[in-house]
């Protein structure tokens, strides 16, 4: 048998005119935790909804181990857990009862259910709570029982909308490490529009952007495909006025952009974005010398994939309606529109910082 557990052919989801997904195919193979990363309304939930033979496509079809969502649901569904992005919690139900009724809806009886229930139970770490009113537990917790439940009939396919969000940090540390171990013997997709999750958790990314998938690979090949960064940071002086350094720097071969981040009492902060992947690293050191500028420090960033991530979901979507997200906001793609990036002033600069920072410590 072969080892490709979801293939996805064209899949198309028309709302009226618009199209919520559009000609997405895609393979995940057995074994694998699969992103899906994309901004809100991209399209991931209503990938899902397809795949679990919730929703009919409009066009396309996938295969679920084998099972064809058109010809054979019952067989594709059961191959899956599903957890839906708001989890199908019943408030006034106990834990145990609630893995009583899901069972009984998967088909489980008896013995059978009862094997299925303790599995769960410990697979899931729920000992501590199966006897108390779903109501009463934290978000975290009625994470652990939403996953529960997808795994109630042993699937060997896991879909998961969204299963960190809306949790604290701490929740959403252990929900992951669930998540990763329920990897080690099951297929995962699972969908966010966090980054930071994706690179912790997933081998493999599929980044989608108003219905279109526009990105498939591992987080490693995402990220160095992209281009490096500079920071340089110069001595202010008579001849290393703001303008003067940004003029020098901007003149080097290879370097598409120079912007101000920052500019203080002593010091001038720039950023030097290249036009292609050559270390510009000498060249800035020459041009500062050259210029008489006193180099206080000069340093290379990998593109993180948050920066990739925003030129592949930002590009040609200004007048689309897609989202609200403050990240719309931050983040007119600086390598895309270098122009614009220059021209930005300072302000969106702290929030830059912010969060490469927060996407570098995750890495750690
Ligand atoms: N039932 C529906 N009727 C009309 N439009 C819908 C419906 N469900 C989703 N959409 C639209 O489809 C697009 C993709 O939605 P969705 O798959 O939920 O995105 P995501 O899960 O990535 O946030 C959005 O523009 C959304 O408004
Ligand atoms: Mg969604």
């Amino acid at each position: 048998m072969s080892d490709v557990m979801i293939a996805a052919r064209g899949l198309t989801k028309r709302y009226g005119p618009h199209r919520a997904l559009d000609n997405a195919s895609f393979e995940v193979k057995k074994g694998e935790i699969v992103g899906f990363l994309g901004p809100n309304g991209a399209g991931k939930s209503t990938t899902m909804k397809i795949l679990t033979c919730y929703i009919a496509p409009s066009e396309g079809t996938a295969a679920i181990k084998g099972a064809d969502i058109w010809d054979d649901p019952i067989g594709a569904r059961a191959a899956i857990g599903y957890l839906p992005e708001s989890t199908p919690l019943y408030g006034e139900m106990l834990v145990a009862e609630y893995l009583e009724f899901m069972g009984e809806m998967r088909g489980l009886q008896k013995d059978g259910l009862r094997k299925g229930i303790r599995r769960v139970v410990e697979e899931c770490n729920l000992a501590s709570f199966y006897a108390q009113e779903i109501r009463t537990l934290s978000k975290g917790q009625k994470q652990r029982v939403g996953l529960a439940q997808a795994l109630i009939h042993e699937p060997p396919i896991l879909i998961l909308d969204e299963p960190m969000s809306g949790l604290d940090p701490n929740q959403a540390v252990e929900i992951r490490d669930l998540i990763r171990q329920l990897g080690k013997e099951r297929t995962v997709i699972l969908s966010t529009h966090n980054l930071a999750e994706v690179q912790v958790t997933c081998q493999r990314v599929l980044i989608i952007s108003q219905g279109k998938l526009v990105a498939d690979d591992t987080p490693q090949a995402l990220t160095s495909r992209g281009r490096n960064r500079y920071t340089v940071v110069v001595a202010k002086g008579d001849k290393a006025r703001e303008g003067a350094v940004r003029e020098a720097f901007g003149k080097i071969k290879g370097v598409d952009s120079v912007r101000i981040l920052e500019s203080d009492s002593g010091e001038t902060k720039l950023e030097v974005l290249p036009s292609s992947k050559d270390d510009l690293r000498a060249d800035l050191f020459k041009a500062a010398v050259d210029g008489g500028f006193t180099l206080l420090e000069l340093r290379q960033h990998a593109q993180n994939l948050e920066q990739i991530f925003r030129d592949l979901t930002l590009t040609a979507s200004d007048d689309d309606e897609d989202d609200d997200d403050e990240e719309e906001e931050e983040a007119k793609p600086a390598a895309k529109a270098p122009a614009k990036a220059a021209a930005k002033d300072d302000e969106d600069e702290d929030e830059d910082e912010g969060s490469s920072k927060s996407t570098d410590k995750e890495k750690e």
